[in-house]
């Protein structure tokens, strides 16, 4: 659990939102092992889907309330569609083509009116601008390691097809079990699909 058991702050506030609104079921696309589905699960019908066996085999002991799907989060993977979809930190893995499929896919798995909740990274962060340029706003910032690092703009851009509600910045820190901490600064998204 390489980045602690406690999940970010913006789970907690995703969570305020949807209870807000009403919301009854939860999609969590890159679910990693469970750390913020748990947040969702206790209230509401949370699915996660993630790539990672290793990271399912621990989920499914952290959350046994979160249904997770193994598969890729690019393509959709449920037969229903939910209420609300909350997505940390697995947009800026992808490439400007594969950033658009994981939209796309959180799209046709969430109702008409449905409400999205997605963190990136921020171009405010540090790693912004380190390393070999990829692509415009994506660098490969550690050997091996590329990211998109976002604008506010550009944020909107990715999510023009979408009513956006608002968008913002904080700086999360994640804490490691052997002790280590470290902080990003991200940006987040709050949206509904268009009915
Ligand atoms: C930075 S981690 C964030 C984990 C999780 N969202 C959390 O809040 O703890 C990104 C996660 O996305 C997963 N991932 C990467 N590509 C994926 C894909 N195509 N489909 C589903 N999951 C993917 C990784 O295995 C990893 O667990």
């Amino acid at each position: 659990m390489i980045w602690g058991e406690q999940p970010s702050g913006s789970a907690l506030r995703a969570k305020a939102w949807f209870l807000e609104q009403g919301i009854k079921s939860v999609l969590v696309p890159g679910a990693g092992y469970g750390r913020n589905t748990k947040v969702f699960s206790s209230q509401f019908d949370t699915y996660g889907i993630e790539l990672s066996s290793a990271a399912l085999k621990l989920a499914v002991e952290w959350d046994s309330s979160t249904r997770f799907i193994e598969g890729s989060a690019l393509e959709p993977q449920l037969e229903h569609q939910v209420d609300a979809v909350y997505c940390y930190d697995v947009l800026h893995l992808f490439l400007s083509g594969e950033r658009c499929r994981l939209i796309d896919a959180a799209l046709a798995q969430l109702r008409p009116g449905g409400l999205l909740y997605f963190t990136s990274f921020s171009d405010e962060d540090p790693n912004y601008g380190c390393g070999r340029r990829l692509e415009p706003g994506t660098y490969e910032y550690k050997e091996g390691k590329y990211a998109h690092f976002f604008s506010d703009a550009d944020l909107r851009e990715h999510f023009a097809g979408t009513e956006i509600v608002e968008t913002g910045t904080f700086t999360d820190s994640l804490h490691s079990p052997q002790g280590g901490s470290h902080e990003y600064i991200l940006r987040t998204i709050l949206a509904c699909k268009r009915g």
